[in-house]
Formats: structure tokens, sequence, C-alpha cells
């Protein structure tokens, strides 16, 4: 029988390999881990009980919020104030910052930015959705902590990852030393290694965008799809980042969300979904860039829920769509 590595485990093992191997960042990747399981267990059974459906308000971003969205705020924020090692926390769910708690005498070093529900749009249809992490580190223990805290680059983090909860709940997270995949088994509750440094194939025969928003698009945007289109690639788009990037990190393909009318900027946010989805899936080989060619971890965020355009995938295809833009862009890059 081949041995299981569980979650715990693995990070464990893996402490000494950070530059930070006091145990900190494993208490928070532990957390998180904890925080997986039990929104698990509400996703699965959002459609038994009376957890559905649209809450009534609406997020600081401006999209309306579901009932699972803000149970998965407060258990992340609940677990996260457990190991006393988080200082705050950047949710898409709360316009300012959240402050958490001292644990005894600890001083927190640091910081999470996160989408605890990523894609909820899904959940009434019972098709998959996510959550996503980002950890920062707090740059000066000595200094009191606002918003200006998190307005890092995305070299800066240290550990980033998501959960998937689809046909089976997958927890993939790196700490810049490659990608792992576990895999959660119901039936003993822990989240298993089930993929082992997870590298993005090269090219691969999918492409994800909201093809519906062709119209609004920019013309080398158009150009690229069309090509895509042409090459005869399959198009996926299931509306959760998360499901739809982690087909392509498995299976090899591209991952676009670029402006459109309604969104100038972009629709994602940078801080909770492009900076550690683009971390992760750097760490297994892959690009990601924004429409205007910057590479998505080094841009410097102005605010904390700032959007930014992304593409994202494999590296011969993020390739190709940068030389689409420098062709038919029509405004200055
Ligand atoms: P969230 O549910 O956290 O607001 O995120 C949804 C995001 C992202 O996951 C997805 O890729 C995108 O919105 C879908 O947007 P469109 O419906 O505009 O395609
Ligand atoms: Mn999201
Ligand atoms: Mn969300």
């Amino acid at each position: 029988m081949s041995k299981i590595t569980t979650l715990d485990e693995f990070i464990l093992h893996n402490e000494n390999l950070h530059e930070d191997s006091s145990g900190k960042l494993s208490a928070l990747l532990r957390d998180i881990g904890v925080a997986a399981k039990i929104v698990n267990r509400e996703v699965n059974k959002a459609g038994l009980v009376n957890i559905l459906g649209i809450a009534g308000s609406e997020n600081s971003t401006g999209d309306m919020v579901q009932k699972l969205d803000i149970f998965a705020n407060e258990k992340m924020i609940a677990l996260l104030s457990n190991s006393g090692e988080c200082a705050a926390i950047v949710s898409e769910e709360n316009e300012k910052i959240i402050h958490l708690p001292k644990v005894k005498e600890k001083t927190p070093g640091y910081l999470v930015a996160m989408d605890p529900l990523d894609g909820s749009s899904n959940i009434d249809v019972n098709v998959s959705v996510g959550t996503i992490f980002g950890i920062y580190k707090v740059q000066d223990i000595n200094e009191p902590i606002d918003e200006k805290s998190f307005l890092q680059k995305g070299v800066e983090v240290v550990a980033a990852g998501y959960v998937l909860y689809g046909t089976s709940t997958m927890l993939v997270y790196t700490t810049g030393n490659g990608v792992n995949g576990f895999t959660l088994d119901p039936s003993i509750g822990e989240f298993c290694l089930s993929h082992e440094n997870i590298r993005i194939p090269d090219r691969g025969n999918y492409y994800s965008v909201n093809q519906g928003y062709y119209l609004k698009f920019d013309v080398e945007m158009r150009r690229y799809i069309d090509y895509c289109s042409d090459l005869n690639l399959r198009l996926r788009y299931i509306g959760s980042m998360v499901s739809d990037v982690h087909r392509m990190l498995f299976q090899g393909g591209i991952f676009l969300y670029p402006n459109t009318r309604k969104y100038p900027q972009g629709k994602l946010r940078l801080l909770y979904e492009c900076v550690p989805m683009s971390f992760v899936v750097e760490q297994a080989g892959g690009h990601a860039i924004n429409t205007r060619l910057e590479r998505i971890m080094e841009v410097t965020p102005r605010s904390i829920h700032q959007r930014s355009t992304i593409v994202i995938g494999s590296p011969a295809m993020v390739n190709e769509m940068k030389d689409f833009i420098r062709k038919y862009t029509l405004h200055e890059i």
C-alpha cells in the first residue's frame, strides 16, 4: 500500500524549505486547510439547507452577495484568527481591511488577501466554486497595519493557492518551491497529496474567456479569439476563475479576462484573484500578464480592491497572445 501524505504532514515536512522556517507560515497554511474543509462541508450541503440564494446585499465591488459567500468569509476569518500569525485580512466581501485580535503575546507576521468564494453565481446551480488566498509578510512589524500594508507587489507573496470545490475538493498551493495539489478524502476528512510538483503544459487545446463579451473586447482580443477558434481550440468557461484556471494548469491552455466596456480596468481583483492564481501558475511554469503586457506579479497595487485584466496559462500561448496585443492594439500599451 502506498503511503498517504496529508496536507498537515506535507506542510510540516516542507517547513524548512521556506525562508521563514519558524513554523508561523505553516500554522497559517494549516488554518486555511481547516477552513477549506468547513467551507467544503457547507458547499456540499448547500442544496439541502436554506443557505442558498442571494443575501440581498452588495459586496465592496458592487456584486450581489450570496449567503455562502458570507459563510465562507466568516469561516475563513475565524480560522485565520486561530494561530495568531495573521495580523489582518483583505477580503472581497469587506470594503475595509479586517484587523485580527492578538493571540497571547504573539506578534503576527503575515497578512492574507482572499476571495472566500469565487464563482458564486455557480452556487445555485451546483457548479464548481473556489476559494483563493495569498499570504504576504508584514513588512514592518513596528508600524500599525493599514490598507497600505497590503499594497505590495505580487513578487512579495510568500504563499498562495486555491481550493476548488468540484467533483472532488482540491487544495492547490505554493510557497515558491513548486506547486502541489491535495485532494480531500471525505472518508478520513484529510487533504491528501495527490498531485506532486504540478507542471503546466507548454501549450494546450483549451481557451477560456467569456466569449459573450466578444463585441465588447478590444480588436486585438477579438483577433486572438478568432485565432483560437481557427485553430479549433476548445472553448471552456465555467465562470469561476478557480475552476477555469485549474483546467489550464492541468491540461494546458489560456484563460483571459480582458477589459470590457463595463469593466475598463478588467473585472478580476488584483490582490486576491489575479496575484495568487498568477503565483501558482508561474510556479508551475506558466505565465500571467495583464493586457498592458505587464507581468501580474510585478504590478504595484494602488488600492486593495483594485481590478486588473489578466491573460494566464500555458507559457507558449501567453507569449502568442502578447504578439497579438503588440500587432493589433489601436492604443498605446
Ligand atoms: P466572484 O464570484 O468571486 O465575484 O468571482 C467571479 C469572477 C471569476 O471567478 C470569474 O472568472 C468571473 O467573475 C466571471 O465573470 P463573468 O460572468 O463576467 O464572465
Ligand atoms: Mn472571485
Ligand atoms: Mn468571491
